[in-house]
């Protein structure tokens, strides 16, 4: 906010930040699901160094470098299936956006030209750029803009807790999913690129993990109606849920990823789109150049910085122990739940996980818009030294309070159990302001 007074951190240690006060921050958000392996990696600073020392900076149409093409290698050798294309851009959005220019690009060099829209979910969100913000469901950040935008959301989200249906899965036939078949008959499967999703719904939901075959389902779909299926693994790629991929927890592998946040852990800004051999073949065949791009896309300073982040992941087998420390902090929300009548849901997958707040749990009613309560909690939290990450809920996408916890994939036993304490001192602190009547909400 242009009139907040931000602290100003001195430096970072593992899952810690710390302020020129002095001030300790346990950072469970990992800035904005984002520094995945803790901060201050000693690794990581020698390989930044290390390429600094050869050279920070090249042009990607005049040459290429050995951090850029080994990073590309691995990319493709982690990765199921067929994808091996990776296209290096600085930020999520950008990796969305590019993903959104080959799916179109793709269908053009097979020369079918109708096939320009890229259908996607309420409830989401893949970036601020204008491309990327029209694929996003998401009302608030999309209200300046929305003249400007394309109507890409059609469809609702697989929110369990809040079922349109009403419904339980897997009872409900995956009717959300089937959504996506009513949508692109109504529309015409000629005028449809493809469909894009996040793997688990983050800022817009407040990690929204899919039921079981959701995903099935959708991919099916897709293939049926000749559309390609974009995972927007932003949030989730590179171990957040305990897989490179979130979209291998359910058999699925898609037809473009975007990626971003984890894959340079924040040390560097990197983020990719990465396409398999089907989608690259026509543009191979045809112009043979992806239609995106930024001055600084591969730049071999992020691209040193991102393989020594995947490097350090392997080595340290880090994703080994993300389900395991997942599904404890989970247990410890549920335990939180039982104390605290106005959080209504913990979900999430892996250590992205997610806590929605009510204002009658029975009735699951959100708290009036007015009283902000997911910017109070964030607010009562950092107060206390620990950090949470905002996030949207509810079915409309505005009418819902959550928070995420995401701390660094590399938190300790010790650390989860100090994560989980703060935010039950947070809670304690919010429930006795409900009760009191000082913080406006009765
Ligand atoms: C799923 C998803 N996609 C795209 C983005 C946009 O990424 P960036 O903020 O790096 O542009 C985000 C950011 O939160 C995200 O969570």
């Amino acid at each position: 906010m242009l009139d907040e007074i931000y602290p100003v951190i001195d430096y970072g240690k593992g899952v810690y930040l710390f302020d020129m006060e002095g001030k300790r921050y346990l950072d469970a958000a990992s800035g904005a699901v984002t520094a995945n392996i803790g901060h201050g990696v000693t690794e990581i600073m020698e390989a930044m160094l290390e390429q600094a020392k050869k050279v920070s900076f090249i042009y990607r149409s005049q040459f290429t470098s050995e951090a850029a093409e080994k990073l590309a290698k691995k990319i493709s050798e982690m990765l199921p299936g067929e994808l091996n294309w990776s296209f290096f851009v600085n930020s999520g959005s950008e990796a969305t956006e590019t993903a959104m220019k080959m799916a179109i690009q793709y269908w053009q060099e097979r020369g079918i030209q109708t096939k320009t829209k890229i259908l996607s979910r309420w409830v989401s969100y893949h970036g601020i750029t204008m491309g990327a913000l029209s694929m996003s469901g998401h009302p608030s950040r999309r209200a300046r803009f929305v003249p400007l935008l394309a109507d890409f959301p059609v469809i609702h989200p697989p929110y369990c807790y809040r079922c349109p249906y009403n419904l339980e899965a897997p009872a409900c036939n995956y009717l959300c999913a089937h959504e996506l078949e009513t949508s692109i008959k109504r529309i015409g499967p000629e005028q449809i690129a493809a469909f894009i999703a996040e793997p688990v719904i983050g800022a817009a939901g407040g990690a929204i993990a899919p039921p079981k075959d959701y995903f099935k389902h959708i991919k099916k779909i897709c293939e049926k109606h000749n559309i390609l299926f974009i995972a927007d693994e932003v949030m989730t790629g590179f171990g957040r849920t305990g897989k490179i991929l979130a979209c291998e927890h359910w058999g699925v592998v898609p037809d473009i990823v975007a990626f971003g946040k984890g894959m340079g852990a924040g040390f560097a800004p990197i983020a990719a789109a990465v396409a398999s051999d089907k989608v690259m073949e026509p543009i191979l065949a045809g112009s043979k150049s992806v239609m995106s791009g930024h001055t600084l896309s591969a730049n071999p300073q992020s691209c040193a910085v991102s393989l020594a982040v995947l490097d350090y992941l392997e080595k340290n087998e880090i994703l080994k122990e993300v389900d395991t420390k997942g599904v404890y902090l989970k247990n410890q929300l549920e335990k939180l739940k039982s104390q605290f009548p106005f959080i209504g849901d913990v979900r999430g997958k892996g250590l992205l996980l997610g806590i929605e707040l009510v204002l009658d749990r029975n009735t699951k009613t959100p708290f009036p818009r007015k009283f902000t309560v997911t910017a109070k909690i964030i607010e009562l939290a950092k107060e206390k030294g620990l950090l949470v990450y905002p996030a949207g809920a509810g079915i409309d996408g505005v009418n819902g309070d959550a928070i995420i916890i995401s701390p660094p994939l590399t938190i300790t036993k010790q650390e989860m159990e100090e994560l989980v304490c703060l935010l039950k001192t947070t809670f304690t602190t919010f429930s006795n302001e409900i009760n009191a009547g000082t913080d406006g909400v009765h």
